[in-house]
């Protein structure tokens, strides 16, 4: 891996999940047009999440990652983008304040377009086509002419993230982020739920916090981390031609960073060491992910680590385990382990969604909620007994009151999926149910800072 590195040395790499363009030079047509195009983000936010992240690293934060599956191009509207990030908002109120910890908050949003698929084609009644790859790639109809790869839609994802990324910015900064409007957050929806009783109270107690402390005479309007928030974007870099064109350099620094999102992260699927997703990510100086499964080796990610940190750079690499509750006990303590017998610096994070997938009774793709508390749970629980911080949580959710994942307050049952199913990918949690995991969440984490305040315990016999 010490070759020289350029945007498109991975072209030069077996690459997986890549699609069947039918058309090569109208392929790197969009590709071109799309490098001539401003960059969606800017290298210094990037560092700035990579600092954030920095932080969590070192046990002083907590990394909210969250949002679409995958999103869709016939979902794209003002509603669905306020909601989730007023959810996500909810959810990171809850966290700091319940939790007591600073929260870095990062969507799965303005760019998460490209899916991996476990099958190259797709079945239906007799009937085989080939996968849906994410609305950038193709149409999820179930038609021959709807699944051909158009890379038009590359031009289209980047027009949608730019007008999405537009209006969270917009939110973020503009006022609908302030503090003070906590109440405001509310969901219509959850009125009158457990949630929103215990939301209410949590929203109470910020608002007496912030009245008391404007009449002890601080001036809460010159606070700008009162009045707005840090937002950042993030998806998985999964279509490197996409990303080769979105990839450009720093004035400042001379660096190169992908401007497609703030943070990027390599799937499950696309882990290889030898692979061309590994080589386009070692490039690049944003902070970024490694999806890790359950056939993740310790001594492989070791090797992933060299190359995608070889300067051991805090922030710069979030670990996503996402096992399954009933395998994370399994591989977890091994990977945590390794890392730190090799005094490697990352954030720990945790991903309950992918590896609690099954099918119901009656054929939906769900999660039962119950499965990813507990991977959740045992996530915190490993990382209290190996001493080290569960830096985060990476949830699929969205703003919307659907029916995708059983369970939760609601008891949402297998009947149930049928009435709002709505992801074009995998389940989402809803709204109730990302609250109420940002609750349990706060709760493990008071857990977690309680823990590190006791006094060691003294070994018998020593
Ligand atoms: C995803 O995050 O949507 C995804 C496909 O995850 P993984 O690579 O972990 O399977
Ligand atoms: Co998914």
């Amino acid at each position: 891996m010490s070759e020289r590195w350029t945007p498109e040395s991975w072209r030069s790499k077996p690459v997986l999940q890549v699609p069947d363009y039918p058309d090569a030079k109208a392929l790197a047509d969009v590709e071109a047009q799309l490098a001539t195009f401003p960059p969606l983000v800017f290298a210094g936010e990037a560092r700035n999440l990579k600092k954030a992240l920095g932080r969590v690293a070192a046990g002083e934060a907590f990394l909210l990652q969250g949002g679409d599956c995958a999103e869709s191009f016939a979902e794209h509207g003002a509603n669905n983008i306020r909601d989730f990030f007023r959810v996500l908002l909810q959810m990171a109120v809850v966290l700091t304040y319940a939790g007591a910890v600073p929260v870095v908050k990062v969507g799965r949003i303005a760019g998460q377009f490209a899916k991996p698929r476990s099958s190259p084609t797709e079945k239906v009644g007799g009937v085989e086509l080939p996968s849906y790859r994410g609305d950038i790639v193709n149409d999820i109809a179930f038609t021959k002419e709807a699944r051909v790869p158009d890379p038009q839609r590359q031009l289209m994802a980047y027009r949608q993230s730019a007008a999405t990324l537009n209006l969270l910015r917009a939110f973020a900064t503009g006022g609908y982020a302030n503090l003070g409007s906590v109440h405001e957050w509310m969901l219509g929806f959850l009125k009158d739920s457990p949630q929103s009783r215990r939301y209410k109270e949590l929203a109470d107690r910020i608002s007496d916090a912030l009245n008391f402390m404007r009449a002890c005479g601080l001036d809460l309007e010159s606070h700008p981390e009162l009045r707005a928030t840090d937002f950042y974007t993030s998806h998985e870099a999964l279509l490197l031609g996409y990303e080769q064109a979105m990839t450009r350099i720093d004035s400042t620094t001379g660096d190169w960073y992908a401007t497609s999102g703030h943070m990027i992260w390599i799937g499950d699927r696309t882990r290889q060491l030898d692979h061309g997703h590994i080589e386009y990510f070692r490039g690049i100086k944003n902070p970024i992910g490694l999806k890790c499964g359950p056939s993740l080796k310790p001594d492989e990610l070791l090797k992933l680590i060299d190359v995608l940190n070889p300067d051991n750079e805090p922030g710069r690499l979030t670990l996503i385990g996402r096992f399954g509750s009933d395998k994370v006990g399994e591989h977890l303590p091994n990977m945590i382990r390794a890392v730190k017998r090799e005094g490697r610096v990352v954030v720990w994070s945790c991903d309950p969604m992918h590896g609690n997938t099954i099918t119901s009774t009656s054929g939906y793709k769900t999660r039962p909620f119950d499965r990813i508390l507990s991977e959740v749970k045992s996530f915190f629980a490993i990382h209290a007994a190996e001493g080290t911080h569960a830096g985060g949580v990476h949830l699929e959710m969205t703003g919307q009151d659907v029916t995708e994942c059983l369970g939760g307050a609601r008891a949402i049952t297998d009947e149930d999926l049928n009435d709002r199913y709505h992801t074009v990918c995998d389940p989402r949690l809803n709204a109730e149910q990302s609250i109420d995991m940002a609750f349990l969440v706060a709760e493990l984490l008071k857990q977690e800072r309680a823990g590190k305040a006791r006094p060691m315990p003294v070994a018998a016999g020593l």
